[in-house]
């Protein structure tokens, strides 16, 4: 009998918090349901983290098999450098949402992994990697259906790429995932599906398009077994990944079975979902309102509930249409979420094609006038398999793409800024040791992300994001943080007339403080967007990383709230007589916690 072949497959997770291996761990689940497989492979373990990764013996794997998407890209190529030093005649297999669908992309990307990558599954592979072992001995790499690799292409993003199995993976309850939650104690966190696909086809998304349309379920009860064991292992996290939550009847029941769990095994654990239901309608506020009313959610990221977060990306109908995003009109929702007693927050995203300075404005201002509990803002990121970034779509709208290198420690410190004693004035000072560290010549792969943006297009130049990055700074500092929510709702002024006098006021030199953190800005916008479009920079791009949470101004606001008595002596400057006692019970003296990083997320920045 021939050698069973040892494959390792892994997901490396985010920097700052450790996931189980989910991807990974369903296509193990398929595969290891085929008796053949079993007879002719042996799966390790898999790897689920950066540590764990770099220190790996791979003398032993005969086939490397990553998962890949914007935080391990390059980590997983320098893994798999090494994997090839120590075993060169061993296979590289490398699938997830980076791996490019199309013809355009795919050349380029198995180009720029030529030593290090040998054959690549792009979208859901299951059933690809299952077929890929079945014959792997009888047929050549560039034989296999729904692959790429150098100098082929066999794959088409067809209805047939995107069928789930017949039954649908099943990891956890497997076991698969068993020696890792003990090794951790636990303390993980745990991504769950219900369904796959998303029915919309939003540009800037790599859920949603024509052939991921279909919204495919898995079975119900294979999926509560699956939150059973997620509770009786008493893991950390449990995140519904889902791209809907709240569209579909039976998620109520779904939402309802976790909060039950929670209860009974497990408190503590929290629990949140990647998406909600794009224009809600009754199931999404019933989910809400469950949630909002679940006690025992009561955690660090217990406020995360209290208001229905609803993805909107913009208000303006010319960059709606440019982005093909068509939403439910605001008045309805707020009438919807007025008659469940929900608060509504929203979800926005910065720089998107045919998004110009005002038509950005007129959002947040919409915003304001809609008293959204909180405007969350993301900037646009060009993600592989959407319909930006194909070649079409960027030229048509003239795109110009930066690619940044992120040093991760950003995202360790971060995470930090969770803990329940990390100060403000910490923060301050951690940055400045990331930013001195990454200003060096030395380039690790190890340590970086890396990330592609928009910088300009057909609607907007470089300068006018600039300007949209400005405002949104500004509605984030004084609107969602609440260090001026009151006085703008009281103030006689329009809401751009606040805007306008607070840029006249800076540089007439009466806001010193907010001048310089606004100057910060630039600063840190012109060295990640302005100088090189090439993707070997080693860039400080410490606003732009952090923004992909939701605390893409917590240096920044560090700065204002470490100087509270100035801030609000300059917004003197604005809002006349301002009261100053609403404000004063942020007082270091009355509540020091709230100098917390981590206190002022939890209690304004992510008062969601
Ligand atoms: C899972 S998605 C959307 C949930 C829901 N399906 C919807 O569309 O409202 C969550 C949020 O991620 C943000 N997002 C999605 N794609 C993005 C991209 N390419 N760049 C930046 N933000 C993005 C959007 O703000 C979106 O509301
Ligand atoms: S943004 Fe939401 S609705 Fe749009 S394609 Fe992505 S998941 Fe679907």
């Amino acid at each position: 009998m021939t050698k069973k072949r040892n494959i390792l497959l892994g997901t490396i997770s985010v920097r700052n918090q450790k996931f189980v291996p989910y991807p990974v761990g369903c296509l193990i689940s398929h595969c290891q349901k085929n008796d053949t497989i079993n007879k002719r492979f042996n799966f390790l373990e898999p790897l689920y983290h950066f540590d764990q990764a770099k220190t790996y013996d791979f003398t032993n794997v005969d086939i490397l098999g990553l998962t890949n998407y914007i935080w391990n890209q390059l980590f997983n190529d320098k893994i798999s450098k090494i994997f090839k030093e120590q075993n060169p005649s061993g296979l590289v297999i490398y699938g997830g949402p980076n791996v490019p669908e199309t013809m355009d992309f795919s050349q380029e990307y198995m180009m720029d992994r030529e030593e290090v990558v040998d054959v690549a599954f792009p979208g859901p592979s299951e059933k690809t990697f299952e077929d890929f072992l079945l014959n792997i001995d009888s047929k050549q790499l560039h034989e296999h259906e729904f692959t790429i690799g150098l100098g082929w292409h066999n794959y088409s993003s067809t209805r047939k790429a995107y069928a789930v199995p017949d039954s649908m993976p099943t990891p956890y309850t497997d076991g698969i995932f068993e020696k890792i939650i003990e090794k951790e104690n636990g303390n993980l966190a745990g991504v769950v599906e219900s369904n796959r696909g998303c029915p919309y086809q939003c540009a800037f998304c790599d859920w949603g398009a024509m052939t991921r349309a279909k919204v495919q379920k898995f079975n119900q009860q294979d999926v509560f077994k699956t939150i059973e064991y997620i509770a009786d292992k008493k893991m950390k996290w449990i995140v519904l990944g889902d791209a809907n939550t709240g569209m579909l009847p039976e998620d109520v029941e779904l939402v309802q079975k976790v909060i039950d769990e929670k209860r009974n095994k497990h408190p503590n654990m929290i629990f949140t979902f990647a998406g909600l239901a794009k224009n809600p309608k009754k199931h999404a506020f019933e989910v809400v309102k469950l949630l909002s009313a679940d006690d025992t959610n009561a955690n660090k990221l217990n406020n995360v509930y209290k208001s229905f977060r609803v993805g909107i990306q913009s208000h303006h109908p010319d960059t709606l249409d440019a982005v093909s995003r068509h939403n439910i009109k605001p008045e309805e929702l707020i009438k919807m979420a007025a008659s469940t007693g929900s608060i509504l927050s929203s979800e926005l995203i910065t720089g998107l094609p045919g998004e110009k300075v005002d038509n950005w404005f007129y959002t947040l201002e919409k915003e304001f006038e809609y008293k959204m509990r909180h405007s969350k803002m993301y900037p646009l990121h060009t993600l592989h398999n959407t319909q930006i970034y194909s070649k079409q779509y960027m030229e048509e709208h003239e795109i110009e793409l930066v690619h940044l290198h992120v040093p991760d420690d950003l995202y360790l410190m971060t995470k930090k800024m969770y803990e329940p004693h990390f100060s403000g004035k910490l923060a301050l000072e951690d940055l400045k040791e990331v930013k001195t560290k990454f200003m060096g010549d030395n380039f690790d792969e190890f340590e970086y992300s890396q990330i592609h943006l928009v910088r300009s297009c057909k609607s907007f130049s470089l300068k006018d994001l600039e300007e949209i990055h400005q405002m949104a700074w500004w509605h984030d500092i004084m609107y969602n943080t609440r260090l001026a929510r009151e006085w703008m709702y009281t103030s006689n002024m329009s809401y751009r007339e606040q805007y306008d006098k607070y840029r006249n006021k800076m540089e007439e030199g009466k806001m010193p403080l907010f001048k310089r953190v606004s100057d910060n800005l630039s600063y840190v916008f012109n060295d990640s967007f302005g100088k090189r479009t090439d993707n070997r920079m080693r860039i400080f791009t410490d606003n732009i990383a952090a923004s992909q949470y939701p605390h893409n101004i917590k240096p920044h606001a560090a700065e204002i709230y470490l100087n509270l008595d100035q801030a609000i002596e300059e917004l003197n400057e604005i809002y006349d007589k301002v009261d100053y006692r609403n404000i004063k019970e942020y007082d270091e003296k009355k509540c020091s916690h709230l100098y917390s990083m981590n206190a002022m997320l939890r209690h304004h920045v992510h008062d969601n």
